[in-house]
């Protein structure tokens, strides 16, 4: 990626977050209508499971999830893109005790940003956490970010990162799940290389066009920003393959990967408004980090993986 288009990228996106430093957590941690923050719950399971002595969350936002990681033994740390939400951060762990300099800015592009703090540990984290942070860096740059998160791990340490379940759309019918049925299942461009002729080619045509209708393109509606900065949905929000980014933390050197979902939806989400409280009981009744269903039926997953000791 040319150092132009990253500036570019990572412009709109510190934009796009600007202004949600200080509503960030209450909109999506703390407010009724906001799902629960189960991924929270995991990470902290992980942690106490792990023992680990110290933590760096990349792409930390508001400390949405440091802040409710205030474990025995645990040292915090956490860096972000967005200036505002570093001051957010700095403000609330400030509250907890912890000094400014356990969140600094800094980007999961750049591999100075892991250890930008004077005091992080010298041997590296017993753990790396980076959530919601995937979705905005490019398909080429992914490797990078996950070879970053490993050298910031001491040996054997332990990393937890989420990601947008691209397989999601195969339950959702909407917008999402046309761009997997022709960009990622049926491959379209390499499909009509194969049509031998003319009327091959318009049967295809249609054929796609027929599949089009099965789907509502029109959901979920774009999401924009609160005021003249971009929206989530007007900057770069990609989903990720568990199977694939699974295969590029094997490349990397992880050792036991493995996938867990998380935010199961008990129907497809525009059915949601038919009966919003049962949905919403029974998609929470499904929250099952290890279900086979949550390839389909999660919209995000958390890729787990060890440091070779
Ligand atoms: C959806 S929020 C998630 C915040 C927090 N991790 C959480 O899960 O609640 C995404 C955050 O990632 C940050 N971010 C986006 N791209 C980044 C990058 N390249 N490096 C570091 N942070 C980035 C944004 O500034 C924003 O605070």
């Amino acid at each position: 990626m040319s150092k132009t288009a990253r500036s570019n990228l990572e412009a709109a996106i510190r934009r796009c977050y600007s202004t949600w430093g200080e509503r960030y957590y209450d909109d999506y941690y703390a407010s009724d209508s906001a799902y629960p923050p189960i991924h929270t719950d995991i990470v902290r399971d992980l942690l106490q499971k792990e023992a680990a002595g110290s933590l760096l969350d990349a792409g930390c936002g508001p400390a949405s999830m440091l802040r409710d990681l205030a474990l025995p033994g645990l040292e915090r740390y956490g860096f972000d893109m967005t200036p505002e939400m570093v001051d957010e951060a700095r403000r609330v762990l400030g509250d907890q005790g912890l000094p400014p300099e356990r969140v600094w800015q800094g980007s999961v592009l750049d591999a100075a940003a892991f250890a930008a703090s004077s005091d992080t540990p010298a041997g590296g984290f017993d753990a790396a956490i980076c959530f919601g942070v995937l979705p905005h860096i490019p398909t080429e740059a992914d490797a990078e970010v996950i070879a970053h998160l490993r050298d910031a791990l001491a040996p054997g340490g332990m990393v937890a990162v989420e990601a947008r379940n691209e397989l999601f759309g195969l339950f959702t019918l909407n917008r999402y799940s046309r761009e997997l049925f022709r960009d990622r299942l049926i491959r379209e461009e390499a499909l009509i290389e194969t049509a031998k002729t003319p009327s091959e080619r318009e049967a295809l045509r249609a054929a796609l066009e027929s599949l089009d209708a099965r789907f509502r393109t029109d959901l979920p509606p774009l999401r924009g920003g609160y005021a003249d900065e971009p929206g989530y949905d007007e900057v770069l929000s990609r989903t990720h393959n568990p199977f694939e980014l699974r295969a590029q933390a094997e490349a990397a050197g992880f050792e036991d990967v493995r996938t867990l979902f998380y935010h199961y939806h008990a129907l497809p989400p525009m059915l949601e408004a038919e009966s919003p409280a049962l949905f919403r009981r029974a998609s929470l009744a499904m929250e099952d980090p290890e279900d086979w269903r949550g390839h389909f039926m999660a919209s995000a997953f958390i890729l787990v993986a060890r440091k070779p000791g």
